[in-house]
């Protein structure tokens, strides 16, 4: 296969400025373990888990097993009005994963359309009970919740909002984002100081009264914006107050989800309990398109006993492909791989050897910042001046152009590596971080 991608390439990358990839094309041709290799035959350490959705490196036998095998049995089933035995399967094993009484699963094909269900699913739940004048959601700042109108709409990214402005969704109001480097600073784990900027709510709440607000929408780590790492008290009180008008607290959990944290969920790790908890990405590894909401018993069973016909659905939502067979066969694999393997226990274990490695990037020139939870961590570049984006741009190059793949949150550099990696490889990829980092500086 060709490393070369012209211009004129049928192909449109997302999320990619196209005219330059077309001068600077990066083919990622395989994948196993813990690297991939580059059409030219270099191999780079896969330091994000692909999009944070790959923990347990790539070309898994037995998630490739699960894949080979379920085109014989059922390739493709209608999910309106019939049932898979992939799925109800997938979803018992979801369910016992989550905390709580979170204890039913919408699947849906991606995180976009996780968010999307988990929104109208709250503006459901408030109808059928009776309150369809709650339809205001909450987001908050930086926050990434794909690229639905829904999700962009209750997203806080900027850029990624403006071009489409004129069809955002009403009754959307945003919290502050809880990053403040004059407080936080290279905090290790969540910071200590922050707690109160959930109160923000209660000001959100004054201004447009919680009988108007369904749900509030959070990432509990901001994740595509750099690893915002929130508070210590600062979910919790999120969750007191949403308690306290009535309003659902939705987890978008799709990052987090699947031991990031070193629990199944991020809910369990800050211990908050959200009424829905969004999912994707790593529930097959990446290997197949599949996300879902996990659903609160109440939420459901308001909907359910509304007053539809009983021969009506409920709630009338659904993609063709939600509960596909073949994705959930792979899912099914990919929680017993997790389980098998005891891999969200190694993502714990690995923790405080992720923390201590990344903070060691603390004193290189150019690191303003460091955040860090279980595997997940950023670290925050000195922007070119006048140039947002530019220096985290660079960074990314020169990491592609010699070993290890990295992702540019801006000016923050991600890092998610997979739960198999191991403790040198850890240490090799801050290393080549640090090398990527000085490069990028001495480049001006
Ligand atoms: C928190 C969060 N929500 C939603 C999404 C969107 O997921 P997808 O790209 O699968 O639509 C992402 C993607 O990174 C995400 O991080």
């Amino acid at each position: 296969m060709s490393a070369t991608a012209p211009a004129s390439s049928a192909y449109w990358l997302p999320f990619t400025p196209n005219r330059y990839f077309a001068e600077h094309p990066k083919i990622l041709a395989g994948a196993k373990g813990a690297y991939y290799t580059t059409s030219d035959g270099r191999t780079l350490f896969d330091s994000l888990s692909g999009l944070w959705c790959s923990p347990l490196g790539h070309a898994h036998p037995a998630i490739a097993a699960a894949f080979a095998r379920q085109p014989h049995v059922l390739d493709f089933a209608p999910s309106f009005q019939f049932g898979n035995p992939q799925a109800f399967a997938l979803a018992e094993r979801v369910a016992d994963l989550a905390p709580g009484s979170l204890d039913h699963v919408f699947f849906v094909n991606s995180g976009s359309e996780a968010v999307d269900t988990a929104i109208k699913l709250a503006i459901a739940y408030h109808r059928a009970r009776g309150q369809g004048q709650r339809f205001r959601i909450i987001g908050r700042e930086r926050g990434y919740h794909g690229v639905g109108i829904a999700g962009i709409s209750v997203g806080g990214m900027v850029a990624n909002r403006k071009t489409f402005a004129p069809l955002m969704m009403n009754g959307v109001d945003h919290l502050r984002h809880p990053w403040d480097p004059a407080e936080m600073a290279f905090s290790r784990g969540q910071p200590a100081w922050g707690a109160h900027l959930a109160e923000d709510l209660e000001r959100l709440v004054a201004l447009h009264d919680a009988s108007t607000i369904a749900a509030v929408i959070v990432e509990p780590v901001q994740g595509s914006t750099g690893v915002l790492v929130p508070p210590q008290g600062y979910l919790q009180r999120l969750r007191e107050i949403c308690t306290r008008h009535g309003i659902l607290l939705i987890f978008d959990e799709v990052i987090t989800g699947y031991g990031r944290l070193g629990t199944p969920f991020a809910a369990q790790a800050f211990n908050v309990q959200p009424d829905l908890l969004t999912f994707a990405k790593a529930i097959t590894n990446g290997t197949i398109p599949l996300g879902g909401v996990l659903v609160d018993r109440n939420v459901r069973d308001t909907i359910l006993h509304s007053d539809s016909p009983a021969h009506a659905p409920e709630f009338l939502h659904g993609y063709t492909y939600s509960g596909h067979p073949m994705s959930c066969a792979v899912g099914l694999a990919t929680l017993d791989a997790y389980a098998s393997e005891g891999l969200f226990q190694r993502a714990a274990e690995l923790a405080p050897i992720f923390e201590a490695a990344v903070h060691s990037l603390r004193g290189t020139p150019g690191v303003t910042d460091i955040r860090n939870t279980g595997l997940m961590a950023a670290v925050e570049l000195a922007p070119v001046p006048g140039k947002p984006g530019l220096r985290g741009f660079t960074t990314f190059e020169h990491g592609f152009n010699n070993d290890i793949l990295l992702r540019a949150a801006g000016d923050a550099i991600s890092l998610a590596p997979p739960f198999i990696s191991t403790a040198d490889q850890i240490h090799s990829m801050v290393d080549s971080l640090r090398l990527a980092i000085t490069a990028a500086q001495a480049a001006g």
